[in-house]
């Protein structure tokens, strides 16, 4: 019987990136991807566990699938994987209420996938595999990528950081780096096979520290994008997540040093008040942060800033949270990502008996998004009248005629394009402006 799977991904970069791992292994073994997930015959949904409307899209998603399951049976497989699978009482409630999931893998294993699969159709018996630490990082996966022209490449994997209300150390272990040779190796593939802008992933990307076995030495991040600079055929590189406390004045530095590295930084604050950020574990205070943002601006004038910002953590008063208010007026971000704090089953923070009530919480979120989306405006018109570098990505899903891609600093720019400049970057005039886009005219490729 042919063989179609379908992938669905909730969650960040990072999963997105285990999901195009997947897709390669799996291409690469004879079975073919389904554009849509009624076409498939092998369903997998690689989950997260970040916040708890994650878990609840994802239990929705898979009742839906159980009637079909029990019409096709072997004829239908559903694999589940990802951050959800590395809680124990997840696991417990797929048993459960789920049983007639056939293949159960977490995140320290997913090159097992295709095993786990041969071994479902020899021994027709449900695998389950999901380790609880991650061994020795599997290198030379193989990856299906969305685009032709950008990648993403991680560079190391798991989290030390353990800030209070996060579920990821546990979803994903402890801190591994990436050898630099072998991320290096991976990017001048990649540079071969036409990719222009790489990505580069990691909980927490400036903690890396790469050991070489080739010369090239002990690696910090900031070593590591001064070698990437150097790759021929990369144009553009951009990274994702670092943390504040782990901001050295080296990396800063390296936005005057290298010229490849795109005029961008996401550099999630979570909170403005220094008595929240300290129950959140994330060792830095406000006045610390200001003072990093200042760096990055004094180095990188044309610097795009974004963040992570929590609302309603245990604890939050009111005067708590306009410092977070006032933050972000100091900082003007060109965007952030808002989100309700939401508790999470083994973090130290769920435990906190203050917690906060949902109508406080909305009400505080709102008003946040205001005062963040009424920045982003203003910061987006000022781009009006300018002429950007824009990596072109492709043609709108609702309209074929209009293009979508972004500046180095980030910003999505629609325009009228053609299908020749996928994957260039072509110069465009900003003709104008809105709070999460802007609009442009080709003038010249
Ligand atoms: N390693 C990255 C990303 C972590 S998850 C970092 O540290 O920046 C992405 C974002 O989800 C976090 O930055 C945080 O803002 C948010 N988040 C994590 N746990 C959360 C929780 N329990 N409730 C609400 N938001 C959460
Ligand atoms: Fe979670 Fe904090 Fe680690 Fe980010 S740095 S993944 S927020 S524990
Ligand atoms: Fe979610 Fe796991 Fe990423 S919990 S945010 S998919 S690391």
């Amino acid at each position: 019987m042919e063989k179609k799977f379908h992938i669905t991904t909730f969650g960040c970069q990072m999963n997105e990136h285990d999901s195009e791992t997947i897709a390669g292994m799996l291409i690469e073994r004879g079975y073919e991807q389904a554009g849509d997930r009624k076409d498939a015959n092998i369903v997998i949904f690689n989950t997260c566990s970040v916040r708890e409307n994650a878990d609840k899209r994802f239990f929705g998603t898979l009742g839906q699938l159980k009637k079909k399951k029990m019409e096709e049976h072997e004829n239908f497989t559903v694999c589940v994987c990802g951050c959800m699978m590395q809680q124990q009482h997840i696991i417990d409630t797929l048993k459960a209420k789920y049983p007639w999931v056939d293949i159960i893998f977490g995140t320290h294993n997913i090159h097992e996938l295709p095993l786990l699969l041969d071994n479902l159709y020899n021994e027709k018996q449900k695998q389950l595999s999901v380790l609880q630490e991650g061994g020795e990082i599997v290198e030379g996966l193989p990856a299906k990528r969305l685009f032709k022209h950008k990648a993403f490449v991680n560079i190391m994997y798991g989290c030390n950081n353990f800030c209070t209300y996060c579920i990821v150390p546990y979803t994903r272990g402890r801190e591994r780096s990436r050898k630099p040779e072998d991320i290096l190796r991976e990017i001048k593939e990649l540079a071969a096979d036409g990719v222009k802008e790489v990505m580069l992933l990691g909980q927490n990307v400036n903690s890396y520290k790469g050991i070489s076995e080739t010369g090239l030495g002990t690696c910090d991040f900031a070593d590591l994008i001064h070698l990437i600079d150097e790759v021929e055929g990369i144009e553009r590189i951009r990274f994702m997540t670092s943390h504040p406390k782990d901001l050295s004045d080296k990396l800063i530095n390296t936005f005057k040093e290298c010229k490849k590295l795109c005029h961008y930084f996401h550099l999630p604050v979570q909170a403005g008040s220094d008595i929240v950020l300290e129950q959140m574990n994330r060792k830095y205070t406000k006045e610390a942060y200001l003072k990093l943002i200042k760096k990055l601006r004094e180095v990188d004038s044309d610097m795009a800033i974004s963040t992570d910002i929590i609302v309603g953590f245990p604890g939050e008063s009111e005067e708590d949270f306009e410092e977070t208010l006032s933050l972000c007026r100091e900082v003007r971000y060109d965007s952030a990502f808002t989100f309700l704090y939401s508790v999470r089953e083994g973090t130290p923070a769920a435990k906190y008996d203050n917690q906060i009530p949902e109508d406080v919480k909305h009400e505080r979120f709102n008003r946040l998004v205001d005062v963040i989306n009424g920045i982003s405006a203003e910061k987006n018109a000022e781009y009006v009248g300018k002429t950007e570098k824009v990596l072109v990505d492709g043609p709108s899903k609702t309209n074929s005629k209009t293009y979508g891609g972004r500046t180095e600093t980030f910003k999505l720019v629609n325009f009228r394009g053609t299908p020749e400049m996928i994957g260039k970057v072509v110069k465009v005039r900003i003709t104008a402006s809105n709070t999460f886009s802007l609009q442009g005219e080709v003038i010249s490729e």
